[in-house]
This record gives C-alpha cells, structure tokens and sequence, in this order.
C-alpha cells in the first residue's frame, strides 16, 4: 500500500517525540493504519540542534510554507505554536495546496480554528487537532466520536499540566513556585512563553476548544473567563489542605436552559478548592483530567498526562493513522457551516 507521507513543521519537544514515536511503533502502526506512517520532510529554526532523533534521513527545509508545497507531501503536521504567525501560514499554504493537515496548536484553533476547518471542509481535507488539547488523552475523539448521540451540560477540567505540576508539587513537596515553573519548563511542559500557563490563556483555549465540541456550539474564546494562578502562595494552598481541598486551576464550561434567568454558555478558568472526594482533587504532576457530563452517558471522567513528547506524539500520530485509514471526518461537533448557522449561545458572567 502506498505511505502515507508527511511533512513536519517545528522539531521541539513534541516534534521530536512524533519522530521517534513512528520509529519505534513503525510496524504496529502500519498494521493499523493499513499503511505505513513516513515522515519525508521536517523544517525548524536550528538544524545544528541534537534533538536525539536522526534527522539526514528526511529532506530538510529552511523555509517551513515550503513544506506545503511538496508534491511528496500527504499531510502536513504542524508543532510551531502560537496563534498565527509562521503556524497560520502554513495551516492556509498547506489545506490551499490540498494536504491533510494536523496541529497541537491550541492558540491557533481557539482563534482561527473553525475558518480553517472550513476551509479544510470545502477542499475535502483533513484537519485534526487531538494533541491540542490534554495532549495524550483522546478527549476530543471521545467528545467528539465517543459522546456524539448526548446532549452535554457540563464539561471541566486539569487542561493545562504546567500549572498542575506547579500547584501539586508546591503542595506534596512544599516547592517554590518559581523553582517548580523552571523544573516543568526543563520537562518540557511549559510553552514557549510560560505565561501562558501560569495566567491561564493556555487552559482558556482548550476550553473554548471543548465546549465547543461538547455544545455542538460555534467556538467562542473571547467570552471565556480567566484567571491564571500567579496570586496563589504557599500559604493559600497549606490553608486549602488544612480545610480538606486542594488548590487546582480548573476550566469550566456549562450551559444553562433556555429561558432561565442566566440562560447561556458560561466558560471560566480560574484556581478552584477541590473537595479531597472529587477526582480532580487526585490528579497529580502534569497530568490532566476532563469530566463531561452527558444526558444518557452521565459522568465521563478522562485522565492522562497532558503535556510532554510522549503522551502529545501519541494523539498527534493517531491523527495520522485516522487519516492514513480515509477517516477525514469534521473537524468540530458538526460541519461548520452548521455550527455557524446556528444562533450564538449567549454567553455569560457568573
Ligand atoms: N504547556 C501546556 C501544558 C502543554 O502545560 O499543559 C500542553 O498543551
């Protein structure tokens, strides 16, 4: 059969994650796909890095839009970040030139995700985003495929591992915030600005990422609440422990019924006191856990790590094996005109 052949863009952490995930699960995944997965171009900043991975087998370009332009290209697989930039340029060279195109990039879909899934709809090309949101946890395939046939009221959750590894590690070990931000970007958990996890901006745009899955509603960044976790001291989460709760940074987005007096779509992200019996009280390190909640399913609770090469490789490569197997699928709760043509969900404060 012929491979599936891909291009990857941005060789940090997870870049090189996806390389040597593929190399180590080669021929399992090949089974699987029903094709070979190979990796034939890769461009970063810094080609003279060692990033642990044998880099000669692959063409290499210094101009990454280029990657988009190879005829020997199927998919095109983005790790760059940011919101827009070199990352929005290559999603629109790539889907343009009729490549599949595959993204962690949560800041670029929380702003321009549903113009890109339309434009990936209407050239009949992929566009998939699992390693976007709690990394190696396949939450947007299980509120997406796993959920489809409920009506969600709820969905929460540990979206963001740096904060979480902060919080759990000044708790267990009595740490300083500042020594524990540099051991998690050491890790590799942390973005390339840190404040986007500590203020909360990361954990908002995966939230406005699920509840727009969850609510088949148009995805609506800009009304989600946030507050990071900066302000919160030793002292603030030694009370907590001695009332029985734990300080966590938790994303929460809910509906409320038509009609009543705050009807509406509520996303906030703020630090919680979670109550030592809850589930998310227990989610330690960088891992993450959402929790959806659904009229015949009930309470789904997802837990995994969150960030890092491994678990972030993992829901990127799944992404490739569905597009190697023809599953192109919508990008979001439903084709995007559809979302788009429904009425906006009012959003709310609370
Ligand atoms: N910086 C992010 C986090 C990486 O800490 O969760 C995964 O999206």
């Amino acid at each position: 059969a012929q491979p599936l052949r891909v291009a990857l863009a941005g060789l940090g952490t997870v870049g090189a994650g996806v390389i040597a995930l593929i190399d180590a699960n080669r021929d399992l995944i090949a089974r699987r796909a029903g094709r070979p997965i190979e990796i034939v171009a890769v461009s970063a900043r810094d080609r003279a890095r060692d990033r642990g991975v044998d880099l000669t087998r692959f063409a290499w370009l210094d101009d990454t839009r280029a990657l988009g332009q190879r005829d020997d290209v199927d998919v095109v697989v983005e790790l760059i970040g940011g919101a827009d930039g070199p990352a929005l340029t290559l999603a629109r060279e790539a889907l343009g030139q009729g490549k599949h195109f595959v993204t962690a990039n949560k800041a670029m879909i929380a702003h321009h995700g549903l113009a890109l899934a339309a434009e990936a709809e209407r050239l009949q090309r992929a566009f998939k985003y699992e390693a976007a949101v709690a990394g190696g946890i396949p939450v947007i395939k299980g509120l997406r495929e796993g959920a489809a046939a409920n009506a969600l009221t709820r969905v929460y959750g540990i979206l963001n591992g740096t904060c979480n590894y902060i919080l759990s590690t000044m708790e267990s070990e009595g740490a300083d915030f500042a020594a524990v931000l540099a051991e998690a970007q050491r890790l590799g958990y942390a973005e390339a600005d840190p404040g986007f996890d500590i203020d909360g901006v990361d954990a908002a745009h995966k939230l406005s990422i699920l509840a727009s899955l969850a609510f088949g509603s148009r995805l609506d960044f800009e009304a989600v609440a946030i507050t990071g976790i900066r302000q919160i001291i030793a002292a603030d989460i030694a009370q907590a422990q001695a009332l029985g709760y734990r300080v966590r940074l938790v994303g929460i987005a809910e509906t409320s019924p038509e009609g009543s007096s705050t009807a509406g779509l509520f996303q906030r992200v703020h630090p919680c006191l979670v109550p030592l019996h809850h589930p998310l009280a227990h989610v330690a390190g960088s891992l993450n856990a959402v929790v959806a909640e659904g009229n015949f399913v009930g309470r789904l609770l997802f837990e995994g790590r969150g960030a890092g090469a491994g678990p972030t490789a993992s829901a990127v490569v799944a992404d490739l094996i569905d597009i190697a197997r023809g599953e192109l699928g919508p990008a979001f709760a439903m084709p995007v005109a559809a979302l788009e043509a429904q009425p906006p969900a009012p959003a709310g404060e609370r």
